[in-house]
């Protein structure tokens, strides 16, 4: 009897069905909307500057292949700590272990959740990036939802968020969007993060930061002040990092789990447990990837070159956002999608029907989840025109 033959695999994340599908479809104008990743406005997504520079000095100067060790490059790991809570952080109260891709900082810290409080419920938003749920579930924790956005109003919906936290007991765990929140666009204001940190603070309850699109926003200082709030008034908590979109090395898996607690031990704790769980999981972290943003931010010339490059990349986004809001109040003639313009990052939900969502792959061959989240980093230039005639078309019917 075969062993595999045992086996009865769940639905693997639609987004690949998605993709599959998309890949599959041989007209030639299909534009796939569901993947996240950067296009430039001709629908590449190529290797950034700064990258294939840095990439170029490691050829060059990389001595050695020898294993590098369970955290990963120590010079990347402080620079992921400087990138996220500035220049004048308290050394002793951080700690950074570098992941492969943002994804395995989740799963990093979900299972250091379990190890040190395993009767804590996870509280995640009812809108958000798929794997969290997955990842945390197979952490072996509990999770619950809260929500967060105004549907309505295209905007960020702080009262509910703050109603269904009076749910979450002494020591849970609230897995929060720093910046650019994935799938809604809809962030909290400074003031909301503030008075979110001291709702936190009064209710025991730890925050579970995750960073996937710093820079893509508002800018590089202004997406990171959800951490540096929080960091600031808080006495412990917990950041996954992604460097796959702000760096564009998405397939080179770079990622960085971070803890931080004003109780000192506690950061040296913490940090020897989550090498033991990487050790149990993968071993080690991919270098690559990792070197070469370490190099770009350790050297102020490259870093120079890579933060211009990520706000051109920006400014396409919200360019991408206003056009696309202008063309479809100029079709439809009302403003019920202006909301996107004022969003923040990659994604935002389209307010349409599932059945809208299928005729758009069906007439259009423009590919989207079921819930209408698109890409607006994968459609500017002719696309944004394209995605809008479209779309247009299928609210018309
Ligand atoms: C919110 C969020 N977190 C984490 C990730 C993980 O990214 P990766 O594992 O590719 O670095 C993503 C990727 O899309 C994301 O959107």
């Amino acid at each position: 009897m075969s062993l595999f033959l045992a086996l009865n695999p769940s639905a693997p994340d639609p987004v690949f069905q998605l993709t599959a599908k998309y890949r599959a479809d041989p007209r030639a104008q299909k534009l796939d909307l569901g993947v996240g990743v950067f296009k430039d406005v001709n629908g590449r997504t190529p290797v950034m500057k700064a990258v294939q520079q840095a990439q170029a000095l490691l050829f060059e100067t990389e001595a050695s292949k020898a294993y590098e060790g369970l955290s990963g490059y120590a010079p990347f790991n402080e620079e992921c700590i400087r990138l996220v809570f500035g220049d004048d952080t308290d050394a002793q109260r951080f700690a950074a272990l570098q992941t492969p891709g943002g994804a395995a900082a989740v799963r990093l810290l979900a299972e250091l959740t379990k190890l040190a409080r395993p009767d804590a419920t996870v509280w995640i938003s009812e809108e958000t990036w798929a794997p969290h749920f997955t990842i945390v579930s197979a952490a072996g924790l509990k999770w619950k939802t809260y929500r967060h956005y105004d549907r309505e109003r295209g905007l960020a919906d702080f009262e509910s968020l703050t109603n269904d936290l009076q749910g979450a007991k002494s020591g849970d765990v609230i897995l929060l969007h720093g910046c650019c929140q994935n799938p809604t666009g809809a962030d909290l204001s400074e003031q909301e993060w503030n008075e979110l940190a001291d709702i936190l603070l009064e209710r025991n309850l730890i925050p579970f930061l995750d960073i996937a699109y710093q820079g893509f926003g508002a800018g590089l200082k202004e997406d990171a002040l959800s951490a540096r709030i929080l960091a600031r008034k808080l006495p412990e908590l917990m950041l996954a990092y992604s460097f796959s979109k702000n760096f564009g090395v998405y397939r080179d898996r770079v990622g960085c789990a971070v803890v931080m607690s004003k109780d000192g031990p506690a950061v040296r704790l913490a940090v020897e447990s989550l090498v033991v769980v990487a050790r149990g999981l993968y071993s080690m972290p991919p270098h690559h990837g990792a070197a070469v943003v370490a190099e770009i931010l350790r050297s102020a010339s490259l870093k120079t070159v890579w933060e211009e490059e990520l706000e051109i990349m920006r400014i396409q986004v919200k360019e991408t956002r206003r056009t696309f809001a202008e063309e479809l109040r100029t079709r439809l003639g009302d403003e019920r999608f202006d909301f996107m313009e004022g969003q923040n990052g990659m994604f935002s939900l389209l307010p349409v029907s599932r059945d809208a969502v299928e005729l758009l792959q069906e007439r259009h061959a423009i590919y989207m989840p079921g819930n209408g989240r698109i890409n607006l980093a994968g459609m500017s230039g002719p696309a944004t025109r394209q995605v809008a005639d479209a779309l247009a078309d299928v609210i018309r019917k």
